[in-house]
């Protein structure tokens, strides 16, 4: 009798974790990089006051039926941490506590699909023993799955703040961005091996996802200017091939306030044999987001007709595990290759970016238009 309601509140929880229409305009801001003055402008949006007790409710909801795997204790959810997906975080811990863990619930379908994928991929990474200490920088997962139709994961709370907060102070710079590509360096060298970008690796890096992107913008003949540059760009090439992160960029590292990482969190996108210098070519493209507050595609455009690294950025690259592919193939069509796996990610798992003309403008079709 008292499940009715209860489901019904959930119900109404789940739809209002996801974004309006409204929204979405800042959603496209957001992602492409200018996530600090988004979040300040909607932290004060009376809808997303109303929005978080909802999500605040569920997350309380779920925290009890799990009151078992978290220890038995009370716990209770806290502040909501700003996001750029279909998907609440709420800080929680027991009862008078403090914040031990992180719940995540998702809003959408696609971030359900999503969200069991991560939970898959952080019991994967502790499972792997080549993986040694590396794993200190991995959440460990408390719980997990679907609770009267929302899919939630509560993560154990790494500690540290997000890197970009450290970024602006020069001295803490330097060592902020190399920590976080050793760490990335741990990660794909425990995993990986020397591998060639046969048939198969290429259908993963090309034919996949160009399929996923004919689906959003229709067959224009210039997807198969991309499929065929790509191909014979990495045509059996030497490839480290390994287990990637999938969106390696400032936001989702951790570290301490002298630059050291302490944390990789958001592993939804992660793959087990996948081409790595994927990840630090993303790094990159994101950092240059930030410093020259241009969306992912406008970096990438840039990138294919200028292929020159900065001084810190080649310094970076040289701390990367695995061969300079940017060397082998050339700076553009490995970034082009890794915006192609970004937009069709986004895309999968956020449907409604599709239809968002301006982002689809300058994250899809600027970068479509400039290979000839
Ligand atoms: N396990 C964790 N420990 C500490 N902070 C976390 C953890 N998981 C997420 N966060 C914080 O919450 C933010 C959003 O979580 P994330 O999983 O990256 O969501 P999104 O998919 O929206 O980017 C992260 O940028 C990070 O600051
Ligand atoms: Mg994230």
């Amino acid at each position: 009798m008292a499940g009715a309601p209860r489901v019904q509140r959930l119900r109404a929880a789940a739809e209002d974790l996801t974004w309006t229409v409204a929204d979405v305009g800042h959603r496209a801001v957001t992602a492409a990089g200018a996530a600090a003055h988004v979040d300040a402008v909607r932290a004060v949006r009376p809808s997303n006051r109303r929005r978080t007790e909802r999500a605040r409710a569920a997350a309380d909801e779920i925290l009890a039926a799990n009151a078992e795997a978290l220890g038995g204790a009370p716990w209770a959810a806290g502040r909501l941490i700003p996001t750029d997906g279909d998907v609440a975080v709420l800080e929680a811990g027991p009862v008078g506590g403090g914040s031990q863990a992180l719940i995540k619930v998702a809003a959408t379908g696609a971030a359900g699909v999503g969200m069991a994928a991560q939970q898959r991929v952080l019991d994967a990474l502790h499972a792997d023993n080549r993986l040694g200490e590396m794993r200190r920088l991995v959440p460990g997962v408390l719980a997990g799955g679907s609770y009267r139709g929302l899919t939630y994961l509560i993560e154990a709370r790494l500690p540290g703040e997000r890197l970009d907060a450290v970024l602006p102070d020069q001295a803490t710079r330097t060592c902020a961005l190399q920590s976080a590509l050793d760490a990335l360096s741990a990660l794909h060298a425990g995993t990986s091996i020397d591998g060639i970008a046969d048939a198969t690796v290429r259908a993963g890096l090309v034919g996949e996802p160009i399929a996923v992107l004919a689906g959003a913008v229709g067959p224009l003949p210039a997807l198969d200017r991309v499929a065929l540059r790509l191909t014979t760009a990495f045509d059996d090439v030497d490839v480290a091939l390994g287990r990637t992160h999938g969106d390696y960029w400032h936001g989702n590292i951790l570290c301490t306030p002298g630059g050291h990482v302490t944390g990789i969190v958001d592993w939804e996108y992660s793959r087990a044999d996948d081409v790595t210098a994927l990840d630090v070519m993303n790094f990159l493209v994101t950092l240059r987001m930030r410093e020259r507050r241009e969306e992912y595609g406008t970096v990438v455009v840039n990138m294919l007709t200028d292929e020159s690294w900065s001084d810190g950025e080649e310094e970076l690259l040289e701390r990367s595990a695995g061969p300079r592919v940017d060397r082998e193939v050339g700076v553009a069509n490995v970034a082009l290759a890794t915006w192609l796996r970004h937009v069709t990610d986004m895309l999968e798992r956020r449907p409604d970016f599709g239809t968002h003309r301006l982002w689809m403008r300058r994250n899809v079709h600027a970068v479509l238009g400039t290979v000839g």
